[in-house]
């Protein structure tokens, strides 16, 4: 498995890392068996997967007892990319992104007993804060956390250019974790030039290391789904308008173009649109999601697709073509 280093950090990961939201249970439809969702994590394991993105969110800490067990004695030798700030209204249904120093500690705490460490490698926010909160005293706190040896490198989730770089005033940002895939490109406008040349505390710059969540399009980018697939209520695709309309039948015609150069290089959809992500400028790395250990073998295959040359342009002009 080809690796990158996170820029600037002693990290080393797979191109491709596991990310673990549907094992979690919840939002993912009725088909998440934590015997399987284990049995994916060993199968990432064994083909050189080297870290696991989790959340606090992720059924109300589930992913995280399952990546647990299913990581045993081998927790040590893989790198835990987790999360932060999310707090859930009283019945458990609602989550929204809480900043205080308060949160904050207590959900941090929670987090490291739950995965069983002393040390997060990466701790993430997940989203900007929906209260009053100022940033400078959220990183704050977060900094004094990361001297107390709670974690080693702070990332940032779902933050556009200007929250970015008014949260780099006041702490150290090591990684940004965005929206990113052949279907959802927003990221290229603002956020890309920036992160290609990030500002220094000392007014030099450096490139910040990115992490692309989605790569998938939720399962969309790999050829399975059809204009009739009904998900039930459960599933948050359900409700997700990317799956709907004209849109949804614009992003199946790419689907399956995409589908027909697959077939002829013999590799699945999914090893092209995460190779296509890899690809793009700014671009660490790519987050895939997945419920079985049949997913985590096509989403490897995306390594060998990287510098086949003859290949990129026919798929730069089909993700062109695309308009969603
Ligand atoms: N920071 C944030 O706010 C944030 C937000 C979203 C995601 N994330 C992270 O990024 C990770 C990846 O994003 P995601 O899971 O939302 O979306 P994704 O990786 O684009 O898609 C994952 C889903 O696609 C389907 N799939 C995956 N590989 C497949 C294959 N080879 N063939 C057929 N279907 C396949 C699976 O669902 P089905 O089998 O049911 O189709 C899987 O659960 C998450 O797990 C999470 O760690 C972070």
């Amino acid at each position: 498995m080809l690796r990158r280093k996170l820029p600037g950090t002693d990290l080393d990961l797979s191109v491709v890392g596991m990310g673990c939201w549907a094992m979690g249970g919840l939002w993912w439809g009725d088909d998440v068996r934590d015997d399987v969702s284990q049995a994916a994590v060993e199968r990432a394991l064994d083909l050189g997967i080297n870290w696991f993105d989790t959340a606090p969110l992720y059924g109300h800490g589930h992913a995280d007892e399952v990546l647990v067990r299913a990581l045993g004695s081998r927790k040590n030798d893989v790198i835990l990319a987790s999360k932060v700030g999310v707090r859930w209204d009283g019945e458990g249904q609602h989550a929204r992104s809480d900043l205080t120093p308060a949160w904050i500690r207590a959900d941090l705490e929670a987090n490291l007993k739950r995965l069983g460490v002393e040390t997060i490698d990466l701790l993430q926010i997940h989203w900007p804060c929906e209260l009053e909160t100022p940033l400078e005293e959220s990183i704050g706190t977060l900094e004094s956390l990361r001297k107390e040896g709670k974690f080693r490198y702070l990332g940032l989730c779902n933050y556009d250019a200007a929250e970015l770089r008014e949260a780099a005033r006041w702490g150290h940002i090591d990684s940004l974790q965005t929206p990113y895939s052949m279907l959802r490109r927003e990221f290229e406008a603002e956020l890309q030039p920036q992160v290609l040349a990030f500002p220094n505390e000392d007014g030099t710059t450096r490139q910040l290391g990115v992490l692309a969540y989605e790569p998938l399009c939720r399962g969309l980018l790999t050829g399975k789904y059809t204009a009739t697939h009904k998900f039930p209520d459960s599933d948050l695709r359900s409700h997700d308008e990317r799956w709907q309309g004209p849109r949804f039948l614009k992003a199946l015609t790419l689907v399956s173009r995409l589908g027909l150069v697959a077939k002829r290089r013999g590799v699945p959809v999914a090893a092209l649109a995460l190779a296509w992500v890899l690809r793009q400028p700014g671009m660490t790395l790519a987050i895939a999601g997945a419920k079985t250990p049949q997913q985590i073998d096509e989403h490897v295959q995306a390594v060998g697709l990287l510098d086949q040359a003859d290949l990129w342009p026919e798929i730069d002009r089909l993700v062109a073509s695309f308009r969603g």
